[in-house]
């Protein structure tokens, strides 16, 4: 297996702390209306699992199931082995399950799918689920974002970031995202490779720290989590473009983080509203194995 995903595409904090958000427990209801899962001991493969915070959202919320998690990425099964005890992890390829025919009741996987090739990713969960288990994807789609001001890139920023998007190539040199589909293509797809009743549905997980309903804690959470984000990006973006990053550049732009972050923390402790707000769209479809399928 390789480090490839958490080197150079998204860290573990960035995934863990902003999965950790949209799998919170004030969300559970919405995503398990759409699950609709019997209420018995099931065995779960959680397929692309990253550092395990829908792996972890899944342990508490069916308490008696089995839960598995499998990522091709060692450094994330490390540190969701690390951070959600409940779970069992393992490396593994999506296109190649680790496991004999028929062992789950569920697959689940959130935004993998663009990145893996669809006959691999719906057959080989077609073929591990047993006949009448259920296959759940979820799909990250454009969601709505308003930023705090004090948040926003100044000048510095925006040349940084603009020379990274220019020089970054491993979107391409990785094959991130090479299957992307439309809201209409997925159930077609999940369809064509054997699924039947296919279903779909939207939750929207809605992260507004200035929202009174929101804890001082989670509200927090919120707000770092986008400086973790920025962090880990930098990193990222050090280890991709090398000497093309000068030293005392990438030391500016993580002062300036360090300090924006910090301002916004101020003014929510002193109760300065900034209403900033970001919505995460997530498409849940859900797919049976049919009876008569081996
Ligand atoms: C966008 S990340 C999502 C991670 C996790 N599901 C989450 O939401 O935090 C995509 C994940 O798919 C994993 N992945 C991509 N291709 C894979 C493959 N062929 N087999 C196993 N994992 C794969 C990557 O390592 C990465 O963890």
């Amino acid at each position: 297996m390789d480090t490839i995903w958490s080197r150079y595409v998204q860290g573990c904090m960035t995934l863990y702390s902003s999965r950790r958000l949209r799998f919170h427990d004030r969300f559970r209801h919405r995503f398990a209306e759409l699950f609709a899962l019997e209420d018995h001991p099931l065995r779960i493969l959680e397929v692309g699992c990253g550092p395990g915070a829908l792996a972890g959202a899944l342990h508490r919320w069916y308490p008696q199931a089995e839960i598995i998690g499998l990522d091709r990425d060692r450094e994330f099964v490390r540190f969701a082995r690390e951070h959600e005890p409940g779970v069992l992890f393992r490396e593994g390829d999506a296109m190649a399950l680790p496991f004999p025919e028929g062992q789950f009741d569920v697959t689940i996987s959130n935004t993998v799918q663009e990145h893996v090739e669809p006959s691999g990713f719906f057959g080989e969960q077609l073929r591990v689920l047993r006949p009448g288990g259920v296959c759940l994807v979820l799909s990250s789609r454009r969601g709505l974002h308003a930023g705090a001001p004090c948040l926003e890139w100044d000048e510095g920023e925006k040349a940084f970031w603009g020379k990274v998007m220019e020089l970054d190539d491993s979107m391409e040199k990785y094959g991130i995202c090479r299957y992307p589909m439309s809201e209409a293509e997925l159930p077609a797809a999940m369809e064509k490779y054997g699924f039947r009743n296919v279903q779909t549905g939207y939750v929207l997980a809605d992260l507004t720290p200035d929202d009174p309903r929101v804890s001082p804690a989670l509200a927090r959470e919120m707000i770092l989590s986008g400086k973790v984000n920025d962090l880990e990006a930098l990193d990222s973006a050090a280890l991709t473009l090398g000497e093309r990053i000068r030293p005392e550049e990438r030391e500016r732009i993580r002062e300036r983080i360090e300090e924006k972050y910090a301002r916004r923390l101020e003014q929510y402790a002193r109760g300065e509203k900034q209403w900033d707000t970001s919505v995460s769209v997530i498409m849940v479809l859900r797919g049976v194995k049919g009876e008569a399928q081996t």
